[in-house]
Order: structure tokens, then C-alpha cells, then sequence
């Protein structure tokens, strides 16, 4: 099937299929096209060009009207397979209660935790499916989802059973993260949880073949450095490559680690010094802040600008989850890469699509407008990019296209 969306007033997003990810001043090149159309065939990006080059046949024409058309949101950073809410927390946060505090009293995300265990597999799937379609559509394409609320063997291999489930649910592309190293799980010592998260959840993942990523959360209270090192290195062993929570409540040395151990990316970086900018130059690994936990733990926002001008790539994810940001809206998240982190329309929506590809090993397949990548595009119902995220709350999505095929009108 041919599906020709004409009348693009900018077509936005448009790359080389091999350009996989945007760093410096190549952040504020979108690949722009004026009057363009799109042509996409099955489930494919086929071809784009000039209104006047327009091809004539086709099964299905969208009229873009004078709007935009731009690649769908890709989020590298969710924790959206959870059970139940934390909103009695919420109470406790505005009442003044730090994050920190909230987890030293056995909130946070042991209480995630015992939601989770009480849960079962089939219900777990329902409530974490029911956000999957919420995020599609709000214009996300792309997900990637961790484990890190079972915090025991069984309970993590669940997790991870359920995001092998999403992905066959949602025309949505899905890669999944083990966390297990997310938080001590209950009845554990300190180094007993690392030693089953390395001797007994590591191997039994990688048997099942359940993650194409491990994750750490390398913070204060958390793990440290030398946990993650150790596995950082087991999961090496075992082929899986790290995306590392890193430097949320301290410049925690989990940036530095996780440029050493190959990094994917390293996520949230609400705390950095000048050692962070200088670890990640020339690296493979993508730095990815979280706006939406800023926004609703109050933290400082990343120091986005001062990483492009370094001439790194930012990537910006929503971290969808119960304690820190229970929103998975990517049009948020760029509103506030623009008006919280002072990036240019252009430098965030490459932050929202190819970058966070990129941060989830998918920007050979998603996250641009390039021929032979999977046709996930959304049609916009403003004129300018630069409208869009200026106005931040109107609704700017006519129909999003996941895969070929329009899933929300
Ligand atoms: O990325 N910071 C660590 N983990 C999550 C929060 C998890 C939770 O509070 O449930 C995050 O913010
Ligand atoms: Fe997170």
C-alpha cells in the first residue's frame, strides 16, 4: 500500500539514512523541506521532495493542509511496566519530603516493588499496555522500557516476560533494560543484592534472552561506583551493552563508569561538573536528560546547552514512572527542552527523535525522516516547528502514522 502526505508547509527530521545521531552544531540542522510531500509505502518511508516533484498515484492521500510533518517521538528512558500509583507520596513531596527521604522511609521504589510482587504477570501487562497506548498516542513511536520494580530473580524475569508481551502488542518499536541494580530489594544485604543481581538475575536474563540493555542507578544511596563496575563488567561477559542511571541526587561518578564500560547513554545528569562534559567527548555514549523528573521533583535541569556547545549530542527522554515522573508525554518533554533548558526548537526535536533513537539503539530504524526507515510520522495541525513547541499545551497532533498506518486521529 501508497500513502502520499502532501501540503507539508515543513517537512522536519529529514536525514541520510546512516546519519545516526546529531551532536554539536549539527543539533540545529532538522533536514528541513518546504512544501513537501511524503511518500510512504507498507510500512516504509519511500521517498520525500518538493509539492511541484509530487508523485501522482497513490492508495491513500493525507492532506498535511500547511502543517508540519516530523518523525515520531522516540523515548529511550521509561520505567512504564509498573503496578499501581504512588499519589500518597505525592502528599508526602508537597507536604516537603525530599525523593531521598520518601525512599528512607521504605516508599519509593521498594513500594513500587510490593505493588509489583502482589501483581499478576496478566495484570501487570494490562496496566503497563494501557500507558503503552496512551504514549502512542501522544506521539511516540519508539520505547524503551526497564525492569528495576521486581528487585528478586522472579520478579525482575516477570518484568522483563511483560515487555517481551508489549512488544508483540504495539506497533510501537520496544527494546527493553534490566535494572535489577535499581534499588536494594527487601530482605537483602547490600553486597548479597549485588551478587544475585550478577550470579543469578544477569545469567538468567541473558538465558531468556529478555534485555537488549542493563541498567544502574550509580547514585548516592543508591549503587556505587564499584557495583557498577562489577556489573557493568559481568553483563559485558554476557554481550549486553549499559544505558547507567547516572548523577540525579550527586555527581555520583556513574557518568565516568559508564563512558568506560561503552555507555549506550547515560541518563538524567541533573548534577555535572565540567569532569562529566570533558568524560563524554569523543565517546560513543549518548547524554540524555530527563526534564520531566526535574519538573516534578523540583531538581535542577540538565546543562543541555553547555553539553552542545562542548559539541556533544543531548538526547531528552520522559523516564515515564510512578516516583519522578509519572507522565510519558514527549511533547512536554520537548516544550521544556526549549523552555526550561533554553534549547532551539530544532536542537530538541532532534533530542526527541533521532538522539533518543540513538540512545536506544534504534537510529538505524527510527527517529528520522530517511528513506528506508520504518514510517512512524506525525502530521501536525501548526505551521512552524517553532509553534509547536511555543505552544506548549495546544494539542498539535492530527494523526500519527506507527509503522505505515494511522493510529490516532
Ligand atoms: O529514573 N532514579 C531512579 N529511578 C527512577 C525513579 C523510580 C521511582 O521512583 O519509582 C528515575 O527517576
Ligand atoms: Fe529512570
Amino acid at each position: 500500500m501508497t500513502t502520499i502526505v502532501k501540503n507539508i508547509s515543513e517537512l522536519v527530521g529529514v536525514t541520510a539514512p546512516d546519519v545516526l545521531r546529531r551532536q554539536g552544531t549539527e543539533m540545529s540542522d532538522v533536514g528541513l523541506v518546504r512544501h513537501a510531500y511524503l511518500l510512504i509505502e507498507d510500512d516504509r518511508i519511500a521517498g520525500y521532495g518538493s509539492m511541484t516533484a509530487m508523485p501522482q498515484e497513490a492508495d491513500c492521500v493525507i492532506d498535511a493542509k500547511d502543517c508540519v510533518v516530523m518523525p515520531s517521538f522516540c523515548d529511550s528512558h521509561t520505567h512504564i511496566v509498573y503496578a499501581g500509583q504512588r499519589d500518597g507520596e505525592f502528599i508526602d513531596k508537597i507536604n516537603g519530603l525530599s525523593y531521598e527521604e520518601i525512599a528512607a522511609r521504605g516508599g519509593g521504589i521498594l513500594c513500587s516493588s510490593d505493588h509489583l510482587h502482589a501483581t499478576s504477570e496478566d495484570e501487570l501487562f494490562a496496566q503497563s499496555l494501557s500507558r503503552v497506548r496512551e504514549m502512542v498516542a501522544a506521539g511516540t513511536g519508539a520505547i524503551e522500557i526497564k525492569s528495576g520494580y521486581g528487585l528478586n530473580p522472579a520478579d525482575e524475569l516477570k518484568m522483563l516476560r511483560v515487555i517481551r508481551r508489549l512488544r508483540e502488542a504495539t506497533p510501537a518499536l520496544i527494546r527493553s533494560t534490566f535494572l535489577g541494580a535499581h534499588a536494594i530489594g527487601r530482605g537483602y544485604t547490600h553486597e548479597g543484592y549485588v551478587d544475585s543481581v550478577i550470579r543469578e538475575m544477569l545469567p538468567a536474563v541473558a538465558a531468556e534472552g529478555l534485555a537488549d540493555f542493563v541498567d544502574v542507578f550509580c547514585d548516592e544511596g543508591f549503587f556505587t561506583v564499584a557495583d557498577t563496575d562489577r556489573i557493568l563488567t559481568a553483563a559485558h561477559a554476557l554481550g549486553i551493552r549499559p544505558k547507567i542511571h547516572a548523577n540525579e541526587l550527586a555527581v555520583s561518578g556513574g557518568v565516568q563508569v559508564g563512558v568506560k564500560h561503552g555507555a549506550l547513554s547515560v541518563d538524567h545528569l541533573e548534577r555535572t561538573t565540567d569532569a562529566e562534559i570533558e568524560a563524554l567527548r569523543g565517546s560513543t555514549t549518548m547524554p540524555t536528560m530527563l526534564p520531566g523528573s526535574s519538573f516534578f521533583l523540583g531538581l535542577p535541569y540538565g546543562r543541555a546547552k553547555d553539553f552542545v556547545a562542548a559539541g556533544l549530542g543531548v538526547a531528552l527522554a520522559s523516564d515515564y514512572n510512578p516516583g519522578s515522573s509519572p507522565s510519558g508525554d514527549m511533547r512536554f518533554v520537548m516544550a521544556m527542552g526549549c523552555i526550561r533548558m533554553r534549547l532551539t526548537p530544532e536542537q530538541a526535536l532532534n533530542a526527541c527523535t533521532l538522539n533518543s533513537a540513538y540512545a536506544m539503539g534504534v537510529s538505524d530504524e527510527v527517529g528520522s525522516i530517511a528513506v528506508g526507515k520504518r514510517a512512524n510520522v506525525i502530521v501536525t495541525s501548526q505551521p512552524t516547528l517553532g509553534r509547536i513547541t511555543y505552544l506548549h499545551h495546544t494539542p498539535f497532533i492530527a494523526q500519527h502514522i506507527v509503522g505505515g498506518r494511522v493510529v490516532s486521529a
